[in-house]
């Protein structure tokens, strides 16, 4: 019996001083284990007689429920003060400063598309707007697109499910149906330009879903090549702010104008960096022409009248090219650390009369 109690007194103990979760585990196995203290005297049972096993199993039982109990309780509570330590030290103080929030900034498209917006303002053009939402109409058919031209196919165009009468809407794919909408609603002398978000189903480095553009148009008697080449000659020197820079016009084909022409600035592509104003190479930077007569007698524009000058450019390439960025999928992941870097100053707004950027 003082055994027992010898026993108890020592676990009992050792209990108390286990200090972690393993160490009351060695001490659970070294009594109540296979081999351990406890477990031995529960078989030590079978070998006694009946009148000292009934005196002695129930103390060695009654001891082996109370350790187990003493070791259940102790568990819980080394588990207790873990979680409280845990608690603790991740404690958030509610009473610190808030972190200063991220200033928020221009988007280096906009930044683009408000300067090249300015530089048009002071050439005297409007600005004008039509719906990302478009019919086959403006966007193909009255810009002189053939039944079967391969840009109405399903692979460039988001076209949305037929409506009841089998109409097929479709997200613009670029930004000359503002021509349309701008020549059917107002009579000329028309000086536009129409700067939006246009769709094509395209996805790398250099193309995104979702993109920028900004359209040109001006329609008058008398307007001839040259004035499409003064106006974007004009635009570029002053969208790259140099006077160095130079451009050529290559012959090219689009079905809204007639002659149609791609512009090309002269760069220098040397040691990996691309310099606009420099160098010997040509970059292709807009889509331009004389609007066809087809186009203007869709728009109810007599082209034995009325001639006219069209063009468009890609917004966000302008933007890369002149501010160094280099994947155009990054100009729209939404990332702040990019946004805090290549963004401007919301109280910057760009004017021909205080600088550009
Ligand atoms: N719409 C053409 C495109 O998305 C760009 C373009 C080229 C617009 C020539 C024009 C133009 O107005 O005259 O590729």
């Amino acid at each position: 019996m003082t055994d027992l109690i010898a026993l108890e007194a020592d676990l009992t103990a050792q209990i108390a001083a286990a200090a972690d979760p393993a160490a009351l585990e060695a001490v659970r196995v070294a009594a109540l284990g296979k081999t351990g203290a406890v477990s031995t005297l529960l078989k030590s049972l079978g070998g006694m007689n009946t009148e000292d096993r009934q005196v002695q199993g129930p103390a060695i039982n009654g001891l082996r429920d109370r350790v187990a109990a003493t070791i259940a309780s102790a568990k819980a509570a080394l588990e207790t003060a873990k979680l409280d330590a845990r608690l603790a030290a991740e404690a958030v103080d509610l009473s610190l400063p808030a972190p200063p929030r991220r200033k928020g900034s221009v988007h280096p498209t906009m930044q683009a598309m408000d300067e090249i917006i300015s530089i048009f303002a002071e050439m005297g053009f409007a600005v004008a707007e039509g719906p990302d939402i478009e019919d086959d109409f403006h966007n193909f058919t009255a810009l002189n697109f053939p039944p079967k031209h391969p840009a109405r196919e399903m692979h460039d165009t988001f076209f949305f499910n037929p409506k009841t009468d089998g109409e097929r809407m479709l997200l613009r794919t670029h930004t000359s149906p503002v021509q349309v909408r701008t020549m059917l609603s107002q009579k000329p002398p028309i000086r536009i330009v129409a700067p939006g978000r246009t769709y094509r189903c395209d996805s790398d480095a250099t193309h995104t879903p979702m993109f920028h553009q900004i359209e040109g148009l001006v329609i008058d008697r008398g307007i001839h090549m040259g004035h499409l080449k003064w106006t974007l000659n004009s635009f570029i020197g002053r969208y790259f702010e140099t006077s160095a820079v130079t451009t050529r016009f290559r012959p090219h084909h689009f079905p809204f104008t007639e002659p149609s022409a791609e512009m090309d600035v002269g760069c220098d592509r040397s040691g990996g960096e691309l310099k606009i104003g420099q160098g010997a190479d040509w970059l292709e930077i807009l889509g331009c022409g004389m609007v066809h007569p087809n186009v203007l007698r869709a728009c109810g524009i007599d082209p034995d009248e009325y001639q006219g000058f069209a063009f468009g450019m890609g917004v966000d390439r302008l933007a890369m090219l002149k501010y160094g960025m280099s994947d155009l999928r990054e100009m729209f992941a939404g990332d702040t650390r990019w946004l805090a870097h290549y963004g401007f100053s919301a109280f910057a707004a760009p004017n021909p009369a205080s600088g550009l950027s």
